[in-house]
């Protein structure tokens, strides 16, 4: 089954309460029958209606129960030719496990060492 196609400007149409469509991360909701439902209202929804809402739906930090149920919405994707870079700045636990296993002084490894070498001396000139 191949995914319904729309340009920018085809989405840039549907801006109302009667027909709210919008771009988040280059696929296409359609919230109409959402609206009332958002807990965040209806209105920023409307707002963005028609516009590429990814960072306005970023910036609330979206729960994932919130990315489950808005794959109910999806009606397509944004043609390849118009689709934009995804922009992650959520630093993700893999990025940060990556960077804390790179450096030694970081990890659990160097405070327990300290400890270790700490105890023997101590033990060496006060036991
Ligand atoms: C299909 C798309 C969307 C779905 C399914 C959705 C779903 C939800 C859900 C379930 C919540 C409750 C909190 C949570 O679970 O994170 C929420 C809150 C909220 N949403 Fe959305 N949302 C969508 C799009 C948007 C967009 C595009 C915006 C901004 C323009 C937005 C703005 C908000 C705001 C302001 C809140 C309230 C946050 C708070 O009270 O702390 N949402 N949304």
């Amino acid at each position: 089954m191949t995914v319904r196609q729309f340009t920018r400007v085809e989405v840039s149409k549907w801006t109302t309460r009667e027909e709210a469509v919008f771009i988040i991360d280059n696929v296409v909701y359609n919230v109409t029958k959402f609206l009332d439902e958002h807990p965040g209202g209806h209105e920023v929804l409307v707002n963005v209606a028609g516009k590429d809402a990814s960072e306005d739906f970023d910036d609330v930090g979206h729960s994932l129960d919130a990315k489950e149920l808005m794959k109910k919405y999806v009606v397509g994707e944004v043609v390849e030719a118009e689709r934009r870079h995804i922009q992650k700045r959520q630093i993700s636990w893999e990025d940060s496990k990556v960077d804390s296993d790179s450096s030694f002084t970081s990890s659990w490894k160097f405070p327990v060492l300290l400890g270790i070498v700490v105890t023997l001396l101590y033990t060496y000139l006060f036991g």
